[in-house]
């Protein structure tokens, strides 16, 4: 039986706690100075509720760390790798397993062996090391996506979808000999954690065959979006999630994976192939970048507690807890008119900055200002995704104003309780009743000339 007003009750109790600190006012006025205004270089001790990312964040299971204790260290051959390659080969159907240290070591495989100058790949909105490394060899990545994925304010229910037509127009402009493979990535970091559509899936396997082109998917919040599947597309109302899994993956050619997400883990990654050929290009790379071909830059007990993580983020009932949660303080947020990006994702939270304080100038920074508020006045620490982030023009130097100014606030997996969630939308609330006070934000003091998020000093005017 399920009680109406409490499906979403996790699936599991606490055994371990981690103590965490809520500082005073004062102390975190000094420690965010001292960090000039950067969340980044916070100690997390100063972070009393850390939202900065759901990535590697995650809490494990006791079966998980009971495999860690199983681990077998063997350089080649280890039974880890293979407990590991079982797994990713009963869920996702694919054969071939090449084992990373985390998501980018993953793109950096698979791209040397497949990218060259002057390639064009498409796909949604790409995350930023795909791009940086599709960029890196000097090809380009051409986003794909829907029109509505741009509008904060606009409902549907995978904004994470790729517009056919756009992708048909690519391929009949660049053909197979510039298009080496499409990504899609499930669920759409870039776009707000958004998911796209099985039928998406199918009709974009569609076109890619006709045109001879792979498909592959960046994996990193999969089973995040077989959850969505299952919720938004009626066909697969009485599916189980490893069922929708099973056949998501059967319509593409492979996936990278950021196993710090969705394989409920703290470190690694893996790329996953359909075809042999492929696996052979890759597996030169691996031995390159990360290590040899049965760990590729994971400890054998990673790759264990990894292979366990999957099975357990393919249940529903975890699954409904992880994204009903995130959702819970997304209502919430909404209900106090706090403007949120809608609808609202499966991983995180983004806070619409050009709503929430206009009237502090775009050039002062308005979602760094709103990130720096949050920790000042909860310890809650979000991640900018606005002006700063969006780096300097390359040849003007002038500041890129990026349509969104947001702040994320990503909810780790099986870490923070509901109660947590309700502390955090009472401080917004706060904020969000005292925004008009907001007419100044920052300036910048150091910047390194890319990717400046990470490193840039501020000060407040
Ligand atoms: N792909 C997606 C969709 C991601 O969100 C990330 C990382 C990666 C690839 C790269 O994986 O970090 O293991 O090397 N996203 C993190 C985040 C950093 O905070 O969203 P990685």
């Amino acid at each position: 039986m399920n009680i109406p007003e409490f499906p979403f009750a996790e699936p599991y109790k606490i055994k371990t706690v981690e103590k965490i600190r809520r500082s005073t006012p004062e102390e975190r006025e000094k420690w965010i100075k001292e960090a000039k205004y950067n969340l980044f270089k916070l100690k997390s001790y100063q972070v009393f509720i850390d939202l900065l990312t759901d990535s590697g964040t995650g809490a494990m299971s006791d079966e998980q760390w009971a495999e860690m204790m199983r681990g077998d260290e063997s350089y080649a051959g280890s039974r880890s790798f293979d407990l590991l390659k079982e797994t990713v080969e009963r869920i996702t159907g694919f054969k071939y397993l090449i084992p990373t240290h985390q998501g980018r070591g993953a793109e950096n495989v698979l791209f040397s062996a497949l990218v060259k100058e002057g390639d064009i790949i498409p796909g949604n909105m790409h995350f930023d090391t795909t791009k940086a490394h599709i960029e890196l060899r000097k090809a380009t990545a051409l986003d794909c996506t829907i029109d509505e994925a741009y509008d904060t304010e606009h409902y549907h229910p995978f904004k994470g979808n790729v517009d056919l037509q756009k992708l048909e127009d690519a391929f009949k402009k660049y053909g197979r000999q510039r298009i080496p493979f499409v990504i899609v990535t499930v669920t759409c970091n870039t776009a707000g954690g958004q998911p796209v559509s099985m039928q998406n899936i199918r009709e974009v396997s569609a076109l890619c065959k006709k045109y001879g082109i792979p498909l592959y998917f960046d994996a990193a919040r999969f089973a995040e979006n077989t959850y969505f599947i299952k919720k938004r597309e009626r066909e697969f109302k009485d599916k189980s999630i490893k069922q929708i899994a099973k056949e998501m993956f059967s319509y593409a050619d492979g996936m990278l994976m950021s196993a710090k997400k969705d394989g409920l883990v703290n470190i690694g990654g893996f790329i996953a192939l359909k075809d042999e050929e492929t696996y052979r290009k890759a597996i030169v790379y691996n031995i390159l970048y990360e290590g040899f071909i049965t760990y590729g830059g994971m400890a054998g007990r990673d790759m264990g507690a990894l292979a366990v993580g999957l099975d357990e983020a393919t249940e529903f009932d975890y699954l409904e807890s992880r994204v009903e949660q995130v959702h819970y303080l997304g209502r919430r947020l909404m209900e106090l008119e706090v403007p949120v990006q809608q609808p609202i994702g499966g991983h995180a939270i983004y806070l619409d900055a050009n709503r929430f304080v206009p009237t502090i100038p775009r050039e002062q920074f308005r979602a760094q200002s709103l990130a720096i508020e949050l920790y000042k006045v909860g310890g809650i620490r979000g991640v900018e995704i606005g002006t700063i982030m969006a780096d300097r023009d390359p040849v003007t130097r002038e500041n890129r104003y990026p349509k969104l100014e947001l702040v994320r606030l990503a909810i780790p997996r099986r870490v923070y309780s509901n109660n947590h969630m309700n502390f955090v939308a009472e401080v917004l609330k706060h904020i969000y009743g005292t925004r008009h006070e907001a007419k100044t934000g920052y300036r910048i003091v150091y910047e390194p000339p890319i990717l400046r998020h990470f490193t840039v000093e501020l000060e407040k005017i």
